[in-house]
């Protein structure tokens, strides 16, 4: 898929991976739609696209991914604007960290809404545009944590090794119809990622070890925007 010109959302848009794809696609001549909670950190990152681009008039969305009302809405004010939804990039993302035998199913239920439950659902909110077009690429934020054991990360792997078959799956069903989806792996990265975890003693969380930046993620993810693979593994750095 070509990114210029192309209408892009992106979840999770605020902070981190999100925030460093917007610059990327931005860079690259998409039309940004972004999107999170916290509206005062979306529309900070859409005055710096404006600023580095003038010629595109990025939309800032407060959303909650979990929130099927708000889906409803992000994807009814894109198709306003932009008539089309050319890539979802499911990014929106919540760690969580803690032993398997003291998981909080509570919190558990609540990472799966975010992390599997949430971009499920913002795929179907936007497959109907995608249908329409006859093309589309969807990408999905899974983790390299899914691809490995790793103590105190099994909730939050699980749901993101969940979250890799539903992307293999909906690759498969979708392809006949000109819809791409893929599925990216980070390793750990520069980003709030940490200090937003759930869960228990952050004493638990993985020992900090060298980190991407956020720009290489995003970098990864024009790529796989671009070639349409079906996987990216961002090997440790
Ligand atoms: N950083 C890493 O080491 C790492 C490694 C592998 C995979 N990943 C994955 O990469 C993705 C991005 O994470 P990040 O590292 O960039 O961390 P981050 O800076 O914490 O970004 C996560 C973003 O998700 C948004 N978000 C969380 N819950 C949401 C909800 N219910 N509705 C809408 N937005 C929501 C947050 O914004 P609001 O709070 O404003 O909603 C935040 O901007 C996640 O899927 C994560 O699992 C990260």
């Amino acid at each position: 898929m070509e990114i210029d010109g192309a209408v892009i959302i992106i979840t999770g848009a605020g902070s981190g991976i999100g925030a460093a794809t917007a610059q990327a696609a931005n860079a690259a001549g998409a039309h940004l739609v972004l999107v999170g909670r916290r509206q005062e950190r979306i529309a900070a990152v859409a005055e710096e696209l404006r600023a580095a681009r003038p010629d595109r008039s990025p939309l800032a969305i407060p959303a909650d991914v979990t929130d099927s009302s708000d889906l409803h809405a992000l994807v009814g004010r894109t198709l306003d604007e932009h008539g089309r939804i050319d890539v979802l990039i499911n990014n929106a993302g919540q760690g969580f960290c803690s032993l398997v035998a003291d998981t909080d199913l509570d919190l558990y239920r609540r990472i799966l809404e975010v992390n599997l439950l949430a971009p499920l659902a913002t795929m179907q909110k936007v497959l109907p545009s995608m249908r329409r077009c006859g093309r589309g690429s969807i990408i999905n934020v899974s983790s390299g944590a899914s691809l490995g054991v790793s103590p105190t990360t099994g909730a939050y792997s699980s749901t993101k090794a969940a979250l890799n078959q539903l992307t293999a799956v909906a690759r498969a069903e979708l392809a006949p119809e000109g819809i791409t989806v893929s599925l990216i792996h980070p390793y750990l990265t520069e980003s709030e990622f940490n200090q937003a975890l759930l869960g228990g003693d952050p004493i638990l969380a993985p020992a900090v070890a060298p980190q991407h930046s956020a720009a290489y993620v995003a970098g990864s993810i024009m790529d796989l925007i671009r070639s349409g693979d079906a996987v990216t593994v961002l090997r440790p750095a």
